[in-house]
């Protein structure tokens, strides 16, 4: 819950805006280097968790590396001054504007994706008379426990090499002269809150090292790839989420060849709980079996619950402490049950249903909790609405 001096803040602000916490941020990457320089791990971060320009800068001030997913994640890393050796661009459709994009730039590594991207990468490397590095992204075939629609490294999705291609890719690196194999690269999936599920992947990962050493493969770089959930439910009890035993897992159970690196691309944990979405009530409606909260924020600006059904905290800021307006009314404190709705003409446009807050008014303001990664970056001007605007504790 926010407290009441920074609450005060938001009132001559329109709405809606994503707010940020820059020290929450801080603290979180300050954990993250604290807890990966325990063992030389390198961390990347997500850039498609939030492009925002100024969360950007924060987190290369930390000495982070960029996973970019196109030519414009890149080209906004590289603007960001995150070092073209720290850039690694993943993504199952790269094209052919993308990768000459990165060529030119001499980003870190590719992590490849099919037999077909490497010869194209091969291809677009030779014309330029360059040798691009890659990793193969693998498909451990490892299941994250996590919503079906972020589960990547099961083999019925559509990311990496699948294990029984990897003949037939081997075959094919020794033809590509223009591309050096540097590492091998796996995700599984998002929001991953059970650590077990990254232990299987270690294990699977040690596994297929093991191939790499039988047909005496050198691989210099392990990219584990991100997921690590974090706490949508209690925000303030797990603000910062637990990097030491996430990191610790990766030692305890990669098994290493000497002088390998190990690296690791975090979205959501680095950014989430940092970022709020701030919006005001403009009606309420009472429906036939509940009563309606109508908020001026909908799906355009935070996506994740119509897209995923996704869970995020809803507080409403003018009830705690009530407002005096709230007192002179006598509004109820021990809670009314509203569907959350946004403005958005789609039935899926909902926050939360059956939500629990003291009695709500018109012109109360409404904060949804852990909006900091894929929220403002996936919003849209769907309706024609206004693009969302961002605000930073350091500046209001
Ligand atoms: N590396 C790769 C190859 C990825 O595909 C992703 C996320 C990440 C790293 C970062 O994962 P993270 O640490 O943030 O979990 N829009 C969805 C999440 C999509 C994640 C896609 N890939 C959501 O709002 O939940």
């Amino acid at each position: 819950m926010f407290e009441q001096e920074v609450t005060a803040k938001f009132k001559n602000i329109p709405t809606p805006f994503y707010y940020y916490d820059v020290e929450v941020l801080k603290q979180t990457l300050q954990k993250v280097k604290e807890e990966s320089n325990k063992y030389g791990f390198n961390v990347h971060y997500a850039l498609k968790a939030n492009a925002n320009n100024k969360i950007l800068n924060i987190i290369k001030s930390f000495n982070i590396g960029a996973d970019c997913v196109s030519g414009n994640e890149i080209k906004k890393a590289i603007e960001c001054e995150f070092s073209p050796d720290h850039i690694v661009f993943a993504g199952v459709g790269k094209s052919d504007a993308e990768i000459n994009f990165a060529l030119e730039n001499d980003i870190f590594c590719f992590n490849c994706e099919s037999l077909q991207e490497l010869e194209v990468i091969n291809e677009l490397a030779g014309a330029k008379n360059k040798t691009a590095r890659i990793a193969l992204r693998i498909n451990p075939n490892v299941n994250a426990n996590t919503h079906k629609y972020i589960t990547t490294g099961l083999e019925e999705n559509k990311f990496g090499i699948n294990l029984w291609e990897l003949d037939a890719v081997i075959a094919a690196l020794k033809e590509h002269k223009n591309l050096k194999l540097i590492g091998l690269h796996f995700h599984i999936g998002s929001q991953i809150t059970d650590l077990s599920s990254f232990k299987t992947l270690c294990l699977k990962v040690n596994e297929i090292q093991a191939w790499f050493v039988n047909h005496k493969i050198k691989i210099e770089n392990i990219n584990v790839g991100g997921g690590l959930g974090v706490d949508y439910h209690e925000p303030d009890a797990n603000l910062i989420a637990d990097f030491a035993a996430y990191f610790k897992l990766f030692n305890d159970f990669l098994e290493l060849l000497p002088n390998q690196k190990v690296h690791f691309e975090l979205g959501r944990s680095i950014s989430a709980q940092c970022g709020t979405l701030i919006s005001r009530v403009l009606y309420i409606k009472k429906g036939v079996n509940t009563n309606f909260a109508i908020l001026d924020a909908g799906m355009t600006e935070l996506m994740r619950p119509a897209l995923y059904q996704a869970y995020h905290k809803i507080e409403n800021l003018s009830t705690s402490p009530p407002s005096p307006l709230q007192l002179e009314r006598g509004v109820r404190q021990d809670g009314v049950r509203y569907d959350v709705v946004g403005p958005i003409c789609e039935s899926s446009d909902c926050f939360g249903k059956a939500v629990d807050l003291p009695e709500t008014l018109r012109g109360d303001i409404i904060a949804l909790r852990t909006a900091g990664s894929y929220g403002e970056v996936m919003s849209s001007a769907y309706n024609l609405r206004d693009r969302v605007k961002a605000f930073y504790s350091d500046e209001i």
